[in-house]
């Protein structure tokens, strides 16, 4: 009722316009695009909730797990999906609006799948944007704009007999939704969960794990402190969990603690699958791609893109218009992944170049070396 009630601002706005811009806001697409804003901002205006096109969640809850990590409980409105479709292990991308700049980040969900409130648990980072104004800014009654649930760090179906999940420091959300999904599921498998951080005052969820600890038997909860249990390395990792290369593994940490554990899965030719979550980009590398312009094909839209030079295929892509699907942009998701049917590209994170076809790239971390075919 009140949608339609409400005088159409895009007209009265279109119509102060001079005659080419005014022909211009007057095509049908810019014409219904103007439309869809003004009822999203008079809906937004009628209640933050409402929407006919973006998910939201209203922050029902905020829990200080440590003195710099706190858990933002959501509700969110119907256009969420993640109720039916979240799995553990995947993440919601936050669209903010801070100081006029529109910003987004990602969070491993931390609530179990199919609850009926979903929780992000965010650390604060020094000089960090986003975390500082979740920390200092949202509170209770605020609403977040979120995306669906993404990302392929997740438990498969069926479970394997012998599970390891391995954390340390904020790396605990994913694979806290993980435990808090076998529990839900009543796996009757073995569970080991292992943590490192530095004391007991930085133990994310101590509350919640104690008490999962009390009611799974299935669960081993191990947790290494660092300042009275000395550095974590690899051979307390074997010391603790000595069926290590009996488990299917999912880790979530800092990039050293990770790179010493891949190191020591390669390094003892560990059968086991070994699954990894990075919250934090590897860094690029320069590249020389050349200077010559090459021609993108969309095999499956049917489109195509000339590009040049050094921008990841994500940012061309963009920059002519098209809008791929991405998560983090930094090489990390996998939500950009594709399959290039033919074609070079080099890989900014490794320096990888390569023209084998049919095969799976990034697109916010490749760059085009020739023309290409992609499976979009
Ligand atoms: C798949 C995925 C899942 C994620 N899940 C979570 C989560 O559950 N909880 C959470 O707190 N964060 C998570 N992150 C990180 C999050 O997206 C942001 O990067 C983080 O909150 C910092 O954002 P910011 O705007 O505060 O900092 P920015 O302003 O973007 O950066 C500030 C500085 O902090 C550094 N930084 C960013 N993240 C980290 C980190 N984790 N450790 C060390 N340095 C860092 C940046 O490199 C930069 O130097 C996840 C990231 C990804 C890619
Ligand atoms: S957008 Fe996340 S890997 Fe490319």
């Amino acid at each position: 009722m009140t949608v339609s009630n409400h005088p159409n601002p895009a007209r009265t706005w279109a119509e102060t316009l001079s005659s080419p811009l005014r022909t211009a806001f007057q095509h049908p697409w810019v014409e219904g695009i103007v439309r869809l804003g003004a009822v999203e901002d008079t809906l937004r205006a009628v209640h933050p909730m409402l929407s006919i096109t973006e998910a939201r969640a209203r922050v029902v809850r905020i829990v200080d797990e440590t003195a710099d990590t706190r858990t933002f409980v959501l509700q969110p409105n119907a256009l969420w999906q993640g109720r039916r479709s979240a799995r553990a292990g995947q993440f919601v991308k936050l669209r903010l609006e801070i100081d006029g700049r529109r910003v987004e980040r990602i969070y491993s969900l931390s609530s179990r799948p199919g609850a009926r409130l979903l929780a992000i648990t965010v650390k604060l980072q020094a000089g960090g944007l986003v975390s500082k104004y979740l920390h200092e800014q949202v509170k209770v009654g605020d609403v977040l704009t979120l995306s669906q649930p993404d990302g392929d760090f997740v438990l498969p179906d069926p479970l394997p007999a012998k599970i390891l999940l391995l954390s340390a420091g904020s790396g605990i959300t994913p694979v806290m939704a993980m435990l808090r999904d076998l529990r839900a599921r009543r796996y009757a498998g073995d569970v080991v969960f292992l943590h490192v951080c530095r004391n007991p005052d930085a133990l994310i969820f101590a509350k919640d794990l104690r008490a999962i600890e009390e009611e799974f038997a299935e669960l081993s909860l191990l947790v290494h402190f660092d300042d009275t249990d000395g550095p974590f390395t690899t051979e307390s990792l074997q010391y603790a969990v000595p069926d290590l290369a009996e488990r299917s593994t999912w880790m979530c940490g800092p990039g050293g603690f990770m790179d010493r554990v891949h190191r020591h899965w390669h390094a003892s030719a560990l059968k086991a699958p070994l699954h990894s979550e990075r919250f934090v980009a590897i860094p690029m590398l320069p590249t020389s791609a050349p200077g010559t312009p090459v021609t993108v094909m969309l095999a499956t839209s049917g489109k195509h893109f000339v590009t040049q030079g050094n921008d990841p295929l994500l940012i061309q892509a963009e920059k002519a218009g098209l809008t791929p699907k991405h998560g983090c942009r930094i090489g990390i998701c996998r939500s950009c992944q594709c399959t290039k049917q033919s074609g070079t590209v080099e890989n900014l994170q490794t320096g990888e170049i390569s023209d084998r076809p049919n095969e799976a790239i990034r697109l916010c971390i490749s760059v085009a070396r020739s023309d290409l075919s992609l499976d979009l």
